[in-house]
């Protein structure tokens, strides 16, 4: 209710009506993200293919490729190289993939932690907690997830682990034409660390988010292949990492509904870009930009090598 008091306009308004709007409920936010798996589970690849034709650039070597990325990224967020790494490389990780992973299989059966000179296992017993826990550790650390999250592992300095140490992973990441992209960003950014995201029959991958709405870069190289929606590949919302509509909508919600600030469950739907792609192949993509992991089918493998970019 309103009126005027002299010259003064009066609203009197019950102090607990804001609460009484409720609060949405995890499954009310779960049925709008399922709205929007639903529509990305229906594209066609052909859809799929015509999306990511439009950020994708053949490779880094020219000066004409580069600057179409570093276009790329300036204005819609992200980038696509297929084929960044050559076979023999790919080869080389796969297989040392598979002896880390046949090691961390053995010892996170028995014990909820395991650690040698060179690798380290934390499965049951969660001592490491914090992202920066298992950056600092030091060594490569291989987290096992448990619960809604099995089939998760996150090998986390990836680059320290010694059957592929002659690779030279940092020099991978720090590939001359990556740099020249990335040095051109307003605020330049360096080589952070580089991690393994290995996932089987993983359903729950949570929603659309923003990782934060700072300067940061991530570059996935897919080490197995993701070429249909069945492998859970990872998606982005082109053209999100700017500030928008979709932000600021997505901010107020997360703000009245005491969501974590940088959930994201407002969506351009036609901007969404589910990355399938061959192993060897990279997409680099702003994280205050929207993304997220597609859930998988059973027995689906997806294994990503992470580097970040701060
Ligand atoms: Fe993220």
């Amino acid at each position: 209710m309103k009126f005027k008091l002299a010259n003064i306009e009066v609203r009197i308004a019950r102090a607990n009506a804001k609460k009484k709007e409720g609060k949405i409920t995890t499954k009310e936010l779960s049925s709008i993200y399922d709205d929007h798996l639903e529509h990305v589970m229906a594209l066609t690849v052909d859809e799929i293919h015509q999306r990511l034709s439009k950020v994708t650039v053949p490779d880094l070597n020219s000066v004409e490729n580069l600057e179409k990325a570093a276009t790329l990224l300036k204005n819609e967020g992200i980038f696509v190289v297929p084929d960044f790494l050559d076979t023999e490389t790919v080869n080389k990780i796969q297989n040392a993939n598979s002896n880390l992973f046949s090691k961390v299989n053995e010892f996170s059966r028995e014990k909820g932690f395991y650690e040698d000179d060179s690798l380290a296992v934390q499965s049951t017993d969660g001592r490491l907690k914090t992202y920066s826990d298992f950056v600092d550790y030091g060594k490569p650390v291989a987290c096992v997830r448990q619960d809604e999250d099995k089939g998760m592992v996150d090998v986390f300095n990836y680059d320290k682990l010694s059957e592929i140490a002659a690779l030279d992973l940092k020099g991978i990441a720090e590939h001359e034409g990556l740099m020249s992209i990335i040095s051109k960003r307003d605020t330049p950014l360096s080589l952070s660390n580089i991690n393994l995201y290995f996932n089987k029959g993983t359903k729950s991958r949570g929603g659309f988010h923003y990782d934060d709405y700072g300067n940061n870069l991530k570059a996935f190289i897919y080490t197995l292949d993701a070429t249909d929606l069945s492998f859970g590949p990872y998606c982005y919302v082109k053209g999100t990492h700017m500030d928008g509509p979709y932000r600021k909508l997505n901010k107020l919600i997360s703000d009245n509904y005491k969501l974590n600030d940088t959930e994201a469950p407002l969506v351009p739907t036609k901007s969404i870009i589910p990355i399938l792609a061959k192993s060897g192949s990279m997409v680099v993509t702003d994280q205050s930009g929207i993304h997220r992991g597609l859930p998988q089918e059973e027995n689906a493998e997806r294994a990503l090598m992470v580097i970040r970019y701060r």
